[in-house]
């Protein structure tokens, strides 16, 4: 294995504590839990510890419809994308992965020394080639839009043909704000996703996440997971579960939130015709593209020196011309920090 750096984790860290207004959280902050109708008592957890690996299981499977065999109980979101890519190294000989894609997801293959292609795979690359695996997320990070289910389906098929897979972690697909948000998994055993308590339900504490997949695909998956991880946090999984059972109230916070970024967000690029977003209906992130001007890097670096507003640089998702911006914080400041990016662009012309 190359131990490859996550730069975009490392931008993060190293810059979250510098920032005045940080736009790189693409899940909320961790709510107050009370709040939620959530019990934290852990002399409570106590008396039902045992149970509760099922019971959160349960919640998965009721959630998305599917067998409680099909469910893979993860370390977060992370932990799902190396325990679905380790396991794929040893069944497919080559991975595609979207141009613009969120990093562990070509890191992870990349580290593990896995042949890797930036292309969404076409019907012609289905029919050439044999036995590859398409890992994307679905809505993808950064864009935050959803590929086609018509031709999601139209691959699943071709995938059944020419012994490929597919993988999507479906992060950001709660924030839709259905009670049942779905998946992409059908019950194929070309096709795996995974999630997370972290970013819709802000519970990234907790390291708790899950992988969906064909039930005997599942057990392989534990198998690695015994290799990595082994056990998730009981306690973890005891208020993840809840949070899932309280998920309507959850809906109606991210809803408030969401909806007034987006009008923000819109308005500001409203007056930016040298910034160009193909802006999901509902989603925490956006990726806004710019046709001239510094390389992103440097640009993202001389924002957060002169404006103290923290975005991450395209280039940690494979592009040069862009960068992210994250809507989960409160709408008063979030508004805040785009009138002083808009005052920021219209002064120095920095994309003319
Ligand atoms: C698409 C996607 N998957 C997974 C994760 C990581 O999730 P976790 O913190 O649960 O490991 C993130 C975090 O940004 C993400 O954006």
């Amino acid at each position: 294995m190359k131990a490859l750096e996550d730069e975009m984790f490392t931008w993060i860290r190293t810059n979250r504590n510098k920032c005045r207004f940080n736009l790189t959280n693409s899940g909320f902050s961790e709510p107050d839990l009370e709040l939620f109708g959530i019990n934290v008592s852990y002399e409570d957890y106590r008396l039902e510890m045992k149970e509760a690996p099922e019971i959160f299981t349960e919640s998965i499977s009721s959630i998305y419809k599917v067998r409680k065999e099909n469910v893979v109980t993860t370390c977060g979101g992370t932990g799902g994308i190396f325990i679905a890519n380790a396991y794929m190294k040893g069944k497919v000989s080559k991975i595609y992965v979207p141009p613009i894609e969120y990093m562990p997801m070509f890191l992870t293959p990349r580290s593990l020394g896995m042949p890797l292609a930036f292309k969404t795979p076409n019907r012609e690359d289905f029919l050439s080639e044999k036995n590859f695996l398409f890992e994307f997320t679905n809505p993808n990070n950064p864009t935050g839009r959803s590929l086609d289910q018509r031709a999601i389906n139209e691959m699943i098929g071709l995938a059944e043909e020419n012994d490929s897979y597919l993988y999507s972690d479906e992060t950001f697909r709660p924030f839709s704000m259905e009670e049942n948000p779905g998946t992409l998994f059908n019950g194929s055993e070309r096709v795996m996703v995974s999630n997370t308590m972290t970013k819709f339900f802000g519970l990234g504490n907790l390291r708790v996440g899950w992988l969906i997949a064909e039930e005997n695909i599942a057990k392989e998956l534990n198998n690695v997971k015994d290799l990595v991880t082994a056990e998730i946090s009981n306690y973890s999984m005891w208020i993840a579960a809840q949070a899932l059972a309280n998920r309507k109230r959850f809906i109606s916070f991210a809803r408030q939130i969401i909806e007034k970024n987006i009008r923000i967000l819109k308005e500001f690029l409203a007056t930016h015709t040298e910034l160009e977003s193909d802006l999901a209906d509902s989603s925490p992130i956006a990726y806004l593209k710019y046709r001239k001007g510094p390389g992103c890097v440097e640009f993202s670096r001389k924002l957060l020196q002169d404006t103290g507003i923290l975005v991450v640089p395209g280039r940690y998702f494979n592009d040069e011309n862009g960068f992210r911006i994250c809507m989960t914080s409160d709408p008063s400041n979030f508004e805040e920090a785009m009138d002083l990016l808009n005052d920021y662009l219209n002064s120095t012309k920095i994309f003319y």
